[in-house]
């Protein structure tokens, strides 16, 4: 299946909430008024699963479960054993904030999830409670992170988002952390996502200043971009580990963009920037036959034309973008 510009369908992100138990400034700011969906309005496990079914002959391979925070919602196993008994998806994976980790991560591995990847954008104690705008014990997410890998999740990846003056003077010490531990480290370009965060320019610490800053204590060597994927890969020379880096507004990667974006009350989107999704829990709750489903999926698909991140500094009008908190990250 394929979109206006030539770009294949393969993979679904699967907001499972739009709750979380932090309040990051960058997502979900703690002075703004957010409402969230009555539980009424959320997919349940049985229509997530039959949509993702219904994708498959579409060309899905990789399903990413996220939110908001995905293990708020209760029973998040029940989900993953459901979607791994679907044959012919290759790879699910998990984007966690680590709070309820330690206590999930064993049970997740049983039930067929693949991967794991933990966000996590300081190592200073006194700093997390500013940064997730209430107090929380980062060692609970450092422990979450630790059950992961003893869960036999490998590797564990970590997605820093570098923002400047917040967390640039850590780059250094967040590579060696995930160094020491083999975990696999994603910095990502602070970007423009929702309408809540403020966002400029000047707080965006591009791949390139990440890049000269780690080459510089370490000797790297870039693999680069395959495919569809979001990072550009580097390898450290002495120990072989891998790091990445998301530079989605200084080196976009639409053109590639394999993705879609299920909300948790069953909206579907074709970017992290639209303004609009497609109800797909009305298609499901109207009665409408597999076919009929199939149908109306592919059609989407075929009439998407999204690339925001090649086109965001030459766009006029600045409509309202989803919240990344409902589209998921
Ligand atoms: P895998 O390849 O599945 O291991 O994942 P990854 O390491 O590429 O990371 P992931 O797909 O989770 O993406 C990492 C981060 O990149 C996300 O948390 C988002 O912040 C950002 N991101 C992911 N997909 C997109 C996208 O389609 N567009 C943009 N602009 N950013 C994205
Ligand atoms: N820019 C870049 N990354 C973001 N994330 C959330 N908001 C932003 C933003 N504005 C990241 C989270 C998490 C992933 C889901 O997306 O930190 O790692
Ligand atoms: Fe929650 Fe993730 Fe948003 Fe932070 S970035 S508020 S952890 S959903
Ligand atoms: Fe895909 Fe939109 Fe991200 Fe471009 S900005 S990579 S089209 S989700």
């Amino acid at each position: 299946m394929i979109d206006k510009l030539g770009r294949e369908f393969r993979d679904l992100r699967i907001s499972v909430t739009d709750r979380c138990n932090f309040r990051c400034f960058f997502c979900m700011p703690s002075d703004k008024d957010i409402e969230f969906l009555d539980r009424k309005d959320l997919l349940t496990y049985e229509e997530i699963t039959r949509l993702v079914k219904l994708l498959i002959p579409l060309g899905l391979k990789k399903v990413r479960i996220t939110g908001g925070e995905p293990l708020v919602r209760a029973h998040l196993e029940n989900l993953v054993e459901m979607l791994s008994s679907v044959g012919g998806i290759k790879d699910i994976a998990l984007t966690t904030n680590g709070y309820r980790l330690a206590e999930k991560a064993e049970i997740l591995k049983e039930k067929g999830l693949k991967r794991i990847t933990v966000s996590l954008l300081t190592l200073k104690r006194e700093k997390f409670p500013r940064i997730v705008g209430k107090y929380v014990d980062l060692d609970r997410v450092l422990e979450g992170i630790d059950s992961a890998v003893e869960a036999g999740f490998y590797p564990v990846k970590i997605n820093t988002v570098v923002v400047r003056g917040v967390n640039e003077d850590e780059i250094l010490d967040i590579a060696e952390f995930c160094r020491e531990k083999g975990l696999v480290l994603r910095f990502i370009e602070y970007m423009d996502v929702g309408t809540l965060n403020g966002w400029s320019m000047d707080r965006v610490v591009t791949a390139e200043e990440i890049i000269n800053l780690i080459s510089k204590r370490y000797p790297v060597e870039e693999i680069g971009r395959e495919g569809s994927e979001t990072a550009i890969r580097f390898r450290y020379k002495d120990t072989g580990l891998e790091f990445g880096v998301v530079a989605s507004v200084s080196r976009p990667f639409c053109r590639s963009c394999t993705r879609l974006r299920l909300s948790a009350d069953g909206q579907l989107f074709t970017c992290l920037f639209s303004q609009k999704g497609f109800d797909v829990k009305g298609l499901l709750r109207s009665g409408a036959s597999d076919e009929e489903i199939i149908s109306s999926l592919e059609d989407i698909w075929k009439n998407r034309e999204d690339r925001y991140s090649e086109i965001r500094f030459s766009l006029r009008e600045r409509a309202p973008k989803v919240e990344m908190f409902r589209v998921g990250g």
